[in-house]
């Protein structure tokens, strides 16, 4: 049964223990309806001066999709599969949860999925979240044993009336709700971690695993957005650590008017400061993707004490298309698939990782100078 509360309708327990219910004040007839009136009341606000209108432009641009983006060189693959989805007819939702999850698959993978680094415990634990259009979200964190915890993540914001669920309940939970529990065992991994046993310095450093996280970001041909964001974290992180990935606002974060933006590197920083939001909000305001993802970077750089050999990567869409990324030290790439192909593009940076200055070396995007 559903109980409306002014716009919202809120999600209740049917009987056998699922949950049903939807945002009617989100739906695609309905954001159109908004979109224009938005525009109609901003062109009113504008001529006439009106003290009670809202500050910000409400939308940016109409999409040119379709558009995926990814983090690092493992992005390629995801990408490939995105946009087969894409081009299958699938929902841009349907493209960042199965493209994310090849890699999430790729047991070769040392930062995604069960392949990953363990903990200091020597357990692996996964993070992911997942966002929409209308700024739905799923989200998982600390969990063992599931091999798509994106899935899973998509799950919980289809089925549950929650946003995040963590550790041994949200164990709980996919396995009554059709995810099997699945046991690797990596000789390599946890020769590794037998290794760092032996000093347990815990320090990370910049772009080691060049792959760290995958962040995806697409739009569609109608340019309707989705992200979806999953990792297995920092490697010999404290057992019971949850990194930005599964924090929507910090590891992603959607908003079907503005654009789209995901991190990867250290994740606490990007808690700390909301990262993808601070970029999503930026090109709110006006900076393009590249602008805002510079202009994020810098604030984590201002706002943590110590950020030496951490790195922050962001990326972002814009609503029209526009898209960058920057990260704080040299090495952070992105995968790029638009109607022009597939491709790496090298994102812009603060720092070279051996103390250089502040450099720009993102092709596709305006120089900014130090
Ligand atoms: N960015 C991934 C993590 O910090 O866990």
């Amino acid at each position: 049964m559903e109980r409306v509360v002014g716009e919202e309708v809120f999600m209740v327990p049917a009987k056998d223990g699922r949950y049903f219910g939807t945002r009617m004040s989100h739906d695609r007839r309905q954001f159109l309806k908004l979109g224009s009136l938005g525009a109609v009341a901003l062109v009113t606000a504008c001529s006439s001066g009106d003290a009670d209108a809202p500050a910000e432009q409400p939308t940016i641009g109409a999409g040119k999709g379709p558009l995926v983006l990814s983090t690092w060189r493992h992005g390629m693959a995801a990408n490939d599969k995105a946009w087969t989805v894409l081009q299958a007819g699938g929902s841009v939702l349907d493209a960042v949860e199965q493209g994310v999850a090849v890699v999430e698959s790729d047991l070769t993978n040392r930062s995604v999925g069960l392949g990953g680094n363990p903990d200091r415990d020597g357990r692996v634990t996964l993070d992911a979240c997942i966002q929409d259009h209308e700024g739905r979200a799923g989200a998982v964190a600390f969990v063992q044993r599931f091999e798509h915890p994106v899935s899973i993540a998509r799950a919980i914001m289809e089925r549950t009336p929650h946003v995040m669920l963590v550790g041994a309940g949200a164990e709980q939970w996919a396995a009554q709700n059709g995810f099997t529990p699945r046991d690797v065992e990596i000789p390599e991994v946890r020769q590794a971690w037998l290794e760092w046993l032996k000093t347990s310095d815990y320090k990370p450093i910049v772009n080691v695993e060049n792959h760290d996280t995958i962040g995806m970001v697409a739009m569609d041909a109608q340019g309707r957005l989705a992200g979806s964001c999953t990792t297995s974290g920092m490697a010999y992180k404290i057992h019971g650590r949850v990194g930005d990935s599964p924090i929507i606002g910090a590891g992603l974060f959607v908003d079907g008017e503005v654009g789209a933006a995901t991190a990867t590197g250290v994740g606490e920083l990007m808690i700390r400061t909301a990262a993808s939001h601070t970029v999503v909000e930026l090109m709110r305001q006006g900076r393009t993707a590249t602008e805002a993802c510079r202009e994020a970077v810098q604030r984590i750089l201002r706002k943590v004490p110590d950020t030496s050999n951490m790195q922050v990567g962001l990326l972002a869409i814009r609503k029209d298309g526009d898209h960058g990324g920057w990260s704080h030290y040299k090495g952070f790439d992105r995968a790029v698939y638009d109607k022009t192909g597939a491709r790496m593009e090298i994102c812009g940076f603060e720092r070279a990782a051996h103390g250089g200055r502040a450099g720009f070396a993102d092709p596709t995007s305006t120089p900014v100078h130090l």
